[in-house]
């Protein structure tokens, strides 16, 4: 037996949280009869309907897309600008990125359709280590990038990254190549601790998540990772819980 969120969730339709919300909302069916309590569980046996749609469990699948700049961390955009799903093979499930790169923040980026899986990569208390390569205008002070370990204060959340490395300074262009480390990812959160102090970010590029990196492919190459892989990431994810 299995909660019906999750069941929902499993079907690829959407994340485990909006599952919760259709439930509440009405809008789910067992066996004919509109369920909104959230615990309930079912059966495989059970037929489970999300507004008149029969729910059958997708075979899940799992990429890493080495994401170009200019492109939306979205399945669909409506000003038409390339979105992350453009660069996957064509597959019958709906996949969706987990968490987001900016529109012109390159690198590392994993889909799935497996929700479970994607809330447990993205869940803050996880803190699976991504590492950026940022292209700084100006070049940082040690002092300046000191900071960034102690957090740095931005729009009332603090923002903090466990390693900072100024990897290349180009005295004569005035920029700088950085490796920041995070463990957490807030919404831009590379760009404004640049910002907050004074060298904003020129290029940004995801390079690495978790044990996770992008040797030998090229920016618009996709893989699919390996069932290895994706155990990996769930133990990672699992042990970092605070
Ligand atoms: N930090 C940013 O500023 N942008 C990203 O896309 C990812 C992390």
């Amino acid at each position: 037996m299995e909660r019906l969120q999750k069941v929902i969730a499993q079907s690829g339709i959407t994340s485990r949280r909006k599952a919760e919300k259709l439930i509440v909302d009405g809008k789910v069916a067992v066996n004919g009869e509109i369920i909104t309590e959230l615990g309930t569980k079912v059966s495989p046996d059970d037929k489970v309907e999300v507004e008149g749609v029969p729910v059958t469990k997708e075979e899940p699948v799992y990429f890493l897309l080495y994401k170009p700049r200019g492109v939306i961390s979205s399945v669909k955009d409506d000003k038409n600008r390339k979105i992350v799903t453009d660069y996957l093979p064509e597959v019958e499930q709906r996949v969706f990125p987990i968490g987001r790169l900016d529109y012109d923040t390159s690198g590392i980026l994993l889909l799935t359709n497996d929700g479970d899986f994607a809330n447990l990569l993205m869940h803050p208390k996880h803190e699976i280590e991504k590492v950026y390569i940022a292209k700084t205008k100006g070049i940082p002070l040690r002092e300046d990038l000191s900071r960034f370990k102690k957090g740095i204060k931005s729009e009332g959340e603090l923002l903090k990254a466990s390693h900072v490395k100024t990897l290349s300074v180009d005295k004569k262009k005035h920029t700088a190549i950085i490796q920041v480390t995070l463990h957490e990812g807030k919404n831009r959160q590379v760009r404004r601790m640049f910002e907050e102090i004074g060298f904003p970010v020129d290029k940004l590029k995801r390079e690495r998540y978790g044990f996770l990196d992008l040797h030998g492919m090229n920016a618009g190459e996709t893989r699919e990772l390996t069932p290895h892989e994706v155990k990996q990431l769930r133990q990672l994810a699992e042990k970092n819980v605070k």
